[in-house]
């Protein structure tokens, strides 16, 4: 069976008269490395262009506005302008010169647009406030909807112009077209509005317009969310019936998501703590009803679960966004049946859509070379002998990146493999974390470093291996708060692994990430949580929609959360506190956990560098961040050495 998914997988497959080398594509994801005046960028041909190499069949690029107004990201692609038309020619034959087709992908984001990179409040069907970004649309008037019409016209001209193979339009995840097709999102009540023929005028004008610009010579696809997972919103009944509709103006073939942009982040970016396989058994009502090719994305970076749903017939094209910002290289490994060795995504949107959200552009936590991808890795000079203390994700990248370069390295790990990360996984909604640990540990195993777990290091220990350098990645270790009578505390961490026994009254000091993941298992064990922050926010360290998402569960669970407040003692159960109303007593309390951050492994530091060798420190153990930062700082040190 999975030989013959594998096959299926890897087949040439049309989409209408356009032949597509296998059956991966690359879902639209946002990069935020587009130039201001949404043309394109070096780093961003960069970046498809690696993706391209990597085997994937054809890119979906990331989203080109077809008019300003529907601008989501100051950093975004446009196809308003005839000028945009040469880098995104550029784009393509780059992508064309990796072996994969290019499809431009055309939005225009309606009541989900940012007022600041749009320059102007967004536009919608109807006046309505988007929640995520907070700013309220403005009515369009019958002669602007005409004039998107023609904008979305004029942007498949300009992609076809462009050289790219095929259009997607986003009739779905929220944007414009969809918040016409709702009616809890368009209440016109002229030829726009009303009854279903009337909401779908839009999406039928739009369809019609692309075609005709297309003139046969690109096919069409439409993505579109099976359900938008909100109250009140499009469900698989509506989805089912627009897909119909498509496939009777003319689409060549359907992309299934779900989610909106504005009312249900968590389903549109497909966040870790949602069950899995969910889009694939949306997508089956659609898949039966209409005869069109389905593309199916959302969480499908398992190539299990590759080979199931395509050698299921359960869609025929399987698209990947985060998969292949975090392996480029997913396609190439499966074919070569190399899956263990895929560099797995773990859905928790940390480090591609915080950066975006940040303007950084995108990353990824455990892939430091997205966006570096013009900067070519080289084989080492000369090769030197590595000694890497502490495996953790800082560490093991260090390992494989340096073994890659031809540098012998050995691995010392004085417990686990995987440090902090390794407790990512138990936190509640985030057992998806331990996919790319397992990969980093594959990989680093895999590229022949000779990895000594339970193997404290010493300095007699490194000096026996005489290294060329040392690179310290011991990572950090949980801090500690000294409070005037508190004996006894537990850390974050014990709390996680189960090592520590834990009353029914629970303080916890420090509302983090850790205190609020803590307080959130605690909390489903039917424990009562006092979380007590000394910031007058908890949880900033945490991906946004992580954070709404804990905030939400733990309004339904016994958490009680004090910010702005500060302990000052300890004593008979009790905490002496100083918060925004003054002092008070908090408790009965039977368990404390301290939660307050980390502080540096680096007691060796001292030693390694007295002795004369080469030690460079990397990750927490430089300075505690968070995962990225520290995969990024080993990766940084590795290439150099
Ligand atoms: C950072 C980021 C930006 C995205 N931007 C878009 C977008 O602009 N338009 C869109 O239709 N989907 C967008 N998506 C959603 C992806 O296309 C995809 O549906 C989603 O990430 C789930 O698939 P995956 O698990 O393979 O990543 C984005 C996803 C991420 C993570
Ligand atoms: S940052 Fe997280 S979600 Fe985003 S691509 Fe990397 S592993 Fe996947």
């Amino acid at each position: 069976m999975e030989r013959m998914g594998t096959m299926k997988v890897f087949e040439a497959t049309q989409i209408d008269r356009l032949t597509v080398r296998n059956r991966l594509l690359m879902a639209p994801v946002k990069t935020g490395f587009g130039g201001p005046d949404g043309t394109v960028t070096d780093q961003q041909i960069a970046y498809y262009r690696r993706r391209a190499d990597g085997g994937v069949g054809a890119i979906i690029v990331e989203p080109c506005y077809v008019d300003s107004a529907g601008k989501e990201h100051p950093r975004q692609l446009g196809l308003d302008r005839d000028d945009q038309v040469a880098g995104l020619s550029r784009l393509v034959a780059e992508i064309h010169a990796g072996g994969a087709r290019a499809i431009a992908h055309l939005n225009h984001a309606g009541r989900a647009a940012n007022p600041k990179a749009a320059g102007r409040p967004p536009e919608a069907p109807s006046t309505m406030v988007c929640p995520t970004t907070g700013a309220t649309a403005e009515p369009m008037s019958e002669e602007r909807i005409a004039e998107i019409v023609d904008a979305f016209a004029a942007a498949a001209g300009r992609a076809r112009q462009a050289g790219f193979d095929g259009v997607e339009l986003q009739c779905g995840l929220g944007y414009l077209v969809a918040q016409f097709l709702a009616p809890r999102t368009n209440q016109r009540t002229d030829a726009y509005g009303g009854d279903l023929q009337g909401r779908e005028r839009f999406a039928h004008d739009v369809v019609g317009a692309v075609l005709a610009a297309l003139d046969g010579e690109l096919p069409l696809i439409a993505r579109l969310s099976a359900s938008e997972k909100v109250p009140g919103g499009l469900e698989s009944a509506d989805a089912v019936r627009l897909a119909q509709q498509l496939k009777s103006w003319g689409v060549a073939a359907l992309h299934v998501a779900s989610g909106s942009a504005c009312d249900s982040p968590p389903w549109y970016y497909q966040h870790m703590s949602l069950p899995e396989g969910a889009n694939e058994a949306l997508a089956q009502p659609i898949k039966q009803a209409v005869d069109l090719p389905i593309i199916v994305a959302g969480r499908l970076g398992d190539p299990e679960r590759i080979e199931a749903i395509i050698g299921d017939g359960l869609a025929d094209f399987v698209a990947l966004g985060r998969p292949l910002v975090a392996d480029p290289d997913l396609p190439r490994k499966l074919g070569a049946g190399e899956a263990e060795q895929v560099l797995a995504c773990g859905s928790c949107l940390q480090g591609c859509l915080a950066s975006v959200k940040a303007g950084k552009g995108i990353g990824c936590i455990v892939n430091p070379e997205v966006g570096q991808e013009r900067d070519l890795e080289e084989p080492a000079a000369e090769p030197r002998q590595v000694v890497i203390v502490g495996g953790g994700p800082a560490g093991l990248t260090a390992a494989i990146v340096a073994r890659r370069r031809g540098h012998p390295v050995t691995l010392l790990e004085q417990s686990e493999l995987g440090g902090q990360f390794a407790l990512a996984p138990l936190a509640p909604g985030k057992a998806a974390m331990a996919r790319p640990l397992h990969a980093l540990v594959a990989q680093a195993t895999r590229a022949g470093a000779d990895i000594r777990i339970g193997t404290k290091a010493t300095m007699e220990g490194i000096a026996a291996l005489s290294p060329d350098v040392v690179i310290l990645a011991a990572g950090a270790s949980p801090s500690a708060l000294p409070i005037a009578g508190l004996a006894d505390a537990v850390t974050g961490n014990d709390v996680l692994t189960g090592a520590a026994e834990i009353g029914e009254r629970v303080l916890v000091i420090g509302g983090g990430l850790v205190g609020m993941e803590v307080a959130e298992l605690l909390g489903h064990q039917g424990k009562t949580v006092t979380i007590v922050e000394l910031l007058d926010e908890v949880a900033k360290d945490m991906e946004m929609i992580t954070r709404k998402m804990t905030m939400k569960r733990l309004t339904e669970l016994p958490v009680t959360i004090h910010t702005g407040t500060k302990i000052e003692s300890f004593a008979d159960g009790q905490a002496t506190v100083l918060g925004p109303d003054g002092t008070a007593t908090l408790g009965l309390f039977d368990t404390v956990v301290m939660a307050v951050g980390t502080r540096p492994n680096h007691d060796l530091l001292p030693a390694l560098e007295a002795s004369g060798m080469e030690v460079k420190v990397v990750g927490d153990a430089l300075e505690a961040k968070q995962i990225m930062g520290a995969v990024q700082s080993a990766w940084k040190v590795a290439r150099a050495l």
